[in-house]
């Protein structure tokens, strides 16, 4: 290896109120494949990540929810984290945006760029929600569009006619929090003058870094390049950084009420979790972000937010007095058989899904990464194309290598390779083209990379076609060509996982137990295994059942379901007819509390509960498993039951009434038991 490099690699941080889906494990496979590409390199590489907690969304699931959004990000980190690492991404370190390093570094950056004159504050008028007391987001006003008339379109743009505007501009306009009509209200806020720092943007989005290998690296790709001329050249505007409490983020230093937006700090998160990672392996984290660091930098992100990463960023960075970053790389969009994830299609695929249903998340690295060029193209999961390019691919040209010599090699040779090879072509061959396909990762064109490696397992399969073992370990006298040939093909087999261990990193540890070796680097590539003792072989990976394919569809329909039909938040159910007062008295409500509440074994749905009325303890049913799933933590509450509702028969038993439940949230997901002030008491009427 020539120079070692000093390499900080990070993927966008994922938002804390979101699964994780197939789009967002392309970009996480593709930093984990260069990352762990540039480790065998030998390099001095750190890949760091974190959830993006921040934001109104965030804090007003978590207030769905019932729980504190410290408590929601908790839960979300723990379950992104368990989904990314069942794909094997090897993160140094996957941090949170909540922490006490982000929250100084947001804060200096954020006291430094005050200082340098790059902070302005200015009063705007903004949509207010007078019930909820709070701003409201462009996303969370709905109304009219201006344009064409459309109902329940968002604040900022109109997916019927494709209109943009702002909120005011929208006719009939309501809040999506609480339905309420907003009123224009006026606020200080604070800018980041970002069309002070064009110069420095011109030259930077323009420019490149030297990389510690003295290799010039281009800081944006020119697709990226290109857009951020637009975009300066259409002149830069002043970017707000502030936002009103009520807000789950920072607080911003010597602003009480005023705190930064969510994309003011997630950035920062990528300096925060390297921080976390430096104190604890004892890494001077100065001389990765000094401003004439030699350590690079590298961003992998999609094309959505090359905005805030390719202008915000590195003006924050270089003018808070920080280096820029050495490169952002952009990747374009997942789309699954052709069209964009779709929940109702079965095509908005999770992380956990596709593990839950035994699918091995190396086929589906395997198969993004063989997509994967260094461009901002959209890629396309093709379900059918996707079982027959793992099945052809790594079982047919790669696997069946080694299990189709393993067996020879440990039966008649006791596990040992032969001494030397006489057709030494075609290892030679092999090893070749390393710089080739190291050279394509280093571009991240693993497409190209991936093309060479099976064109090269080709040869390797035409070879055993051509040398026939199964043939010459009938014939007598031809020991010594079974080991020889039966050596050429579990060193090609050994090349082949050099070359796909970015790709493939738990096949090739299984690898490297069958060959009794070291973790292959890449400079294990120079070398052969010869007069060496394999251990015995053991199936290194199946064929994708297309049935599996099937059940991923189905799992991700199902647990998409509330959601097939959303009652989106002011799209109210409409009101039923007029009543009189004698029909509501009909209606014999009573105050209830609940005794015993548990699951139903055989049903998802319901839960069944035991309540006390005062004069009686009824069982009924409720359907509302879903929304309560912790039966036992509704013990000992109030509940508002119907008391006169005839008793229905059930498979489980007898429901005697029900239990009222407020619905119709903005996902469909939501059901929400009543509570009563203190001094109802069970059996009291209510009306
Ligand atoms: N929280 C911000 C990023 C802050 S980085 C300082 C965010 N989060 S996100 O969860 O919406 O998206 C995270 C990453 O996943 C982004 O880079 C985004 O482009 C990527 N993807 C989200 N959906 C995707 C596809 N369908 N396909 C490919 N990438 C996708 O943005
Ligand atoms: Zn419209």
């Amino acid at each position: 290896m020539s120079q070692q490099r000093q390499i900080l690699v990070t993927s966008a941080l994922p938002y804390a109120n979101g699964a994780i889906h197939l789009g967002h494990m392309v970009e996480h496979i593709q930093t984990d494949v260069w990352v762990r590409f540039q480790k065998m390199r030998g390099h001095e590489c750190y890949y760091v990540c974190a959830d993006d907690t921040h934001g109104t969304p965030i804090m007003l699931a978590a207030e769905k929810q019932g729980v504190t959004p410290e408590a929601l990000i908790e839960r979300v980190q723990a379950e992104h984290l368990a989904d990314f690492t069942g794909f094997h991404i090897g993160y140094d370190n996957y941090y949170s945006t909540n922490s006490p390093e982000n929250r100084e570094y947001a804060r200096s950056i954020y006291n430094t760029l005050k200082a340098n004159g790059k902070i302005v504050s200015r009063t705007i008028e903004q949509l207010f929600d007078p019930e909820k007391q709070m701003f409201l987001p462009d996303r969370f006003v709905k109304g009219e569009c201006p344009k064409c008339s459309a109902k329940d379109q968002y604040g900022d743009n109109c997916e019927v006619c494709g209109a943009t505007y702002s909120p005011t501009e929208l006719k009939n306009p309501y809040s999506a929090v609480s339905g309420a009509t907003p009123v224009l209200k006026t606020s200080e806020h604070f800018f980041f003058r970002l069309g002070d720092c064009a110069d420095y943007l011109k030259g930077w989005t323009a420019g490149s870094s030297v990389r510690g290998d003295g290799e010039t690296q281009p800081h944006l790709q020119a697709e990226s390049l290109n857009k951020m001329n637009e975009w300066i050249e259409g002149g830069l505007n002043d970017w707000d950084i502030s936002r009103d409490a009520p807000y789950f983020g920072f607080e911003i230093p010597d602003a009480p009420g005023k705190y930064f937006y969510v994309w003011l700090d997630a950035p920062v998160g990528y300096m925060a979790s390297f921080k976390n990672l430096a104190d604890r392996i004892g890494l001077n984290f100065d001389d990765w972000f000094k401003p004439d660091s030699k350590a690079e930098l590298y961003h992998f992100i999609g094309k959505d937010i090359l905005y805030f990463h390719a202008l915000f960023w590195p003006a924050m960075l270089h003018f808070a007095g920080f280096r820029a970053p050495t490169g952002v790389f952009a990747h374009g969009f997942l789309t699954v058989d052709g069209q964009k994830m779709s929940k109702s299609r079965g095509t908005f695929i999770t992380a956990k899904s596709y593990l839950d249903c035994g699918l091995n998340p190396e086929w589906m690295r395997y198969y993004i990464a063989a997509k994967l060029n260094a461009r901002i193209e959209d890629i396309d999961l093709s379900l059918d194309d996707f079982v027959a390019r793992v099945n052809s691919d790594l079982v047919g040209k790669f696997v069946n290598i080694a299990s189709r010599s393993a067996g020879f090699i440990a039966k008649r040779f006791g596990g040992q390779l032969a001494e030397a090879v006489a057709d030494g072509e075609i290892l030679a061959r092999l090893q070749n083209e390393a710089a080739a396909i190291a050279a394509a990762y280093e571009a991240r064109e693993y497409a190209k990379a991936l093309r060479d490696v099976m064109g090269l397992a080709d040869l390797v399969n035409a070879y055993v076609d051509a040398n026939k073992p199964w043939e010459l370990a009938k014939q007598q006298g031809q020991d010594a060509r079974l080991q020889e040939v039966c050596t050429v093909l579990i060193n090609a087999f050994r090349l082949l996982t050099i070359y796909l261990k970015p790709v493939l990193p738990k096949l090739a540890e299984g690898v490297e137990a069958f060959l009794n070796v070291a973790p292959l680097t890449w400079r294990d590539a120079d070398s052969l295994l010869l007069g060496h003792t394999i251990a015995p072989y053991q199936h290194l990976m199946q064929r994708i059942d297309p049935a599996l394919i099937e059940k991923l569809i189905e799992a991700n329909k199902q647990s998409m379901e509330p959601q097939a039909a959303p009652a989106a938040a002011g799209n109210f159910e409409p009101l039923a007819d007029t009543i009189t007062i004698d029909d509501f008295a009909k209606l014999d409500l009573r105050i209830g509390k609940v005794l015993d509440c548990q699951f139903i074994e055989g049903s998802d749905k319901l839960l069944n509960f035991t309540v006390d009325l005062g004069f009686e303890t009824r069982t009924i049913f409720s359907g509302i498993r879903k929304a309560y799933p912790e039966p036992e933590k509704l013990i000992g509450r109030k509940v508002v039951v119907v008391a006169n509702l005839a008793p229905r028969k059930m498979r489980f038993g007898t429901s005697s009434g029900m239990i009222v439940c407020a619905s119709g949230a903005d996902d469909g997901s939501g059901l929400f038991l009543l509570d009563a002030d203190q001094g109802a008491a069970p059996g009291m009427r209510i009306g």
